[in-house]
């Protein structure tokens, strides 16, 4: 599951928009070229207005795929001017839409048990990523973190390819109380060292320094899909420049997210914040 370096650009009309959460929206767009050539952690980069603002394209992990049936879906909280505006779309509205964009997950061949584990909206590409490593036979584990029961998505996506997430929510409102990496770390213990285990994981950058913390401290190897603010989407702007971890020669080496990642291996990459 590594990048394809093809992308298009299209005009998908909006198959269905639904709010799933509070403030958080499902949206399906219709796409046969994007669904078949979609991966799970790449991106699409999408024009939400017809107009100059805003004018920068807004990026959006790619959430579920049916490339059978020709549509993808994104998954986003209300944040911004350009969000807020995609939330008012209706079923027939068309938006200019670039993808796949930049580098998804990669799953080892030798992964058995992979941990998915989304904190907050970084829930968004593991239904994708979920569906196919269960198609594959892999064992799928998900964890899931948010601040409380209104703020959870996409449990249902999970459900049909009968996973049942482990919640954990800050006000104890679902699931465990407190932060996800509670529940993870007991499985993490029972875990530690194994060769076929892999970590998957997406979220805010707290969220992301802890999940490489323990990804080093269990001894199991780990990817995180960053965001930054982006522009282009495809190595033009180097607006998303990442410093990486490894520097090579006497320079100092950068990354750049939207075609290096979003998805990296969780010891590439520094993370600001
Ligand atoms: C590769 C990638 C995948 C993403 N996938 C998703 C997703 O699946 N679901 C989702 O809800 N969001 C996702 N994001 C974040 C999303 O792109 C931003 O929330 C969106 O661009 C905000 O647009 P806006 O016009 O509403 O907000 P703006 O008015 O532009 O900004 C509002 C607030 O959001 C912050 N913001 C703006 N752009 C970004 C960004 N690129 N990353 C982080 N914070 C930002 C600003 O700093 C500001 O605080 C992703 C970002 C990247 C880079
Ligand atoms: S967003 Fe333009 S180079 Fe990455």
């Amino acid at each position: 599951m590594s990048a394809l370096p093809s992308r298009a650009v299209c005009d998908c009309p909006v198959d269905a928009i639904t709010e799933v959460a509070d403030g958080t929206h499902l949206l399906r767009f219709r796409s046969p070229v994007i669904s078949n050539q979609s991966l799970p952690g790449q991106f699409v980069n999408i024009k939400v207005s017809g107009g100059q603002h805003p004018l920068l394209r807004r990026p959006f992990s790619v959430c579920r795929v049916n490339a059978r049936e020709g549509w993808f879906e994104v998954l986003w909280k209300v944040v911004g001017q350009g969000t807020a505006i995609m939330a008012q779309a209706r079923p027939g509205d068309t938006f200019s839409v670039i993808g796949p964009l930049g580098r998804g997950y990669t799953v080892p061949e030798s992964t058995r048990t992979a941990l998915l584990v989304g904190g907050g909206l970084g829930v968004a590409p593991l239904p994708f990523l979920a569906e196919n490593l269960a198609a594959a036979g892999t064992s799928v584990e998900v964890y899931v973190g948010a601040r409380s029961k209104g703020d959870l998505s996409m449990l249902e996506a999970f459900g049909s390819l009968g996973l049942e997430p482990v919640i954990a929510t800050e006000d104890g409102s679902v699931g465990a109380c407190g932060f996800v990496t509670a529940p993870l770390t007991t499985r993490l213990k029972e875990l530690q060292g194994a060769p076929d285990a892999h970590l998957f994981s997406c979220g805010p950058t707290g969220f992301l320094k802890a999940m490489t913390a323990l990804s080093k401290q269990y001894e199991i190897p780990g990817q995180i899909a960053i965001e930054t603010v982006m522009a282009c989407g495809f190595g033009i702007c180097v607006g998303c420049a990442v410093p990486a971890k490894r520097q090579v020669g006497t320079g100092r080496r950068y990354k750049l997210a939207c075609i290096d990642g979003p998805v990296f291996d969780s010891d590439e990459v520094e993370l600001d914040g």
